[in-house]
């Protein structure tokens, strides 16, 4: 320590602050953040700062271009696009040999890739797999895990290797479903993620093809409607066969069929036919129609309308006897 450039006061400070410590080696420099974790092509801002504050200036020593900030006891070092996979920049105390390293963990970190059947298609087995490339400067292999889950329940998980695949029937109820890969790769004593997300589209072949009517038995005159509903992806296209095409009118896209006062050529069996690109499916309903028992009733109203009218006869004699007498 040399006393020749400082003024009286200065001087008297840092032998305060020296005394305690003994010899100014005892001087101690701290860098923050301590061992960071930085992307390659990232940024970072270190700051050396010296327990004998005021003694003496700070410096860096980089191979990098230097922007340096200096201030009372503390240098910062701002290191923008990082090009180097092993820089340990050097802070020193000038004009001695108290110097402290930083130490970097350079590292890259790609978003995971998920790779998906160019079509999926429902019973089918299919794969999703997610690789990630990464690189942690000075560790090889990275200690890297990868996760593939959906609605937040794992699929499939793999602890030190950059890639994980899982292996499934499709469903058609999977459509729709977002599935994340979530890779976590340890860069010096940090724990860094990255995730991707996809989501899932199934096709499927026409199925739960139900068809439908409010009953099976119906009378001569009656109007008749049969319903059909089919699932698939794409939404099938459907088609029907008939036991009778007379007075049918398909609606709401073909789901429909109405018939207008049903003859007894409407029995028989309705057949609704589901069909797609991945394939086709059916689903039917039989019903009846028949005559409506149109001699009971007849039979059934001459019975009561006999007595009627026999009975007010009886009352008119009834009545007309005591005017007569
Ligand atoms: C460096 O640290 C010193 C002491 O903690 C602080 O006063 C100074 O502002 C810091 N410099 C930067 C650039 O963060
Ligand atoms: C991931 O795997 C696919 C297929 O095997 C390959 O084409 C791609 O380069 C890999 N990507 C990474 C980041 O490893
Ligand atoms: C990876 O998983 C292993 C085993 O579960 C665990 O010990 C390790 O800390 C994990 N590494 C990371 C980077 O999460
Ligand atoms: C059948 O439908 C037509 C038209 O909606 C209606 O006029 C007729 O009354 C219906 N017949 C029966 C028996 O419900």
């Amino acid at each position: 320590m040399r006393a020749r450039s400082l003024p009286g006061g200065l001087w008297l400070g840092a032998l305060l602050c020296a005394l305690p410590l003994g010899h100014p080696s005892a001087c101690r420099l701290s860098i923050t953040p301590k061992d960071p974790a930085v992307p390659f092509g990232g940024h970072v801002i270190l700051n050396c700062t010296s327990s004998c504050a005021g003694e003496s200036s700070l410096g860096w020593e980089t191979p990098e271009r230097k922007v340096m900030e200096v201030g009372p006891g503390w240098a910062s070092l701002n290191i923008t696009n990082l090009q180097m996979w092993d820089l340990q920049p050097l802070c020193y105390i000038t004009s001695t040999n108290i110097m402290e390293k930083a130490r970097l963990h350079v590292y890259r970190l790609l978003p995971p890739e998920i790779h998906l059947g160019a079509k999926i298609v429902a019973g089918h087995r299919e794969q999703v797999i997610c690789n990630v490339s990464s690189l942690v400067a000075g560790s090889s292999p990275s200690d890297i895990n990868v996760t593939l889950s959906t609605a937040g329940r794992p699929l499939s998980e793999s602890h030190g290797d950059p890639a994980v695949g899982y292996s499934f029937v499709a469903q058609p109820t999977q459509h729709g479903q977002e599935i994340v890969c979530q890779a976590m790769l340890r860069v010096g004593h940090q724990v860094l993620s990255a995730w991707a997300r996809t989501t899932l589209h199934v096709w499927a072949p026409p199925h739960s093809v139900q068809v439908s009517v409010e009953r099976l038995l119906f009378q001569v005159g009656a109007n008749i409607t049969v319903r059909c509903s089919a699932q698939g992806n794409p939404q099938p296209e459907l088609q029907w066969e008939l036991p009778s095409e007379a007075s049918v009118e398909l609606s709401e896209h073909g789901r429909t069929v109405a018939v207008r006062s049903a003859q007894l050529t409407h029995s028989g069996t309705y057949r609704c036919l589901a069909r797609n690109d991945y394939g086709s499916s059916s689903g039917h309903v039989s019903l009846f129609v028949k005559n409506p028992p149109r001699s009971r009733i007849l039979t059934g109203l001459a019975a009561t309308v006999v007595p009627l009218t026999a009975g007010l006869g009886m009352m008119q004699f009834l009545r007309k006897r005591p005017t007569t007498t």
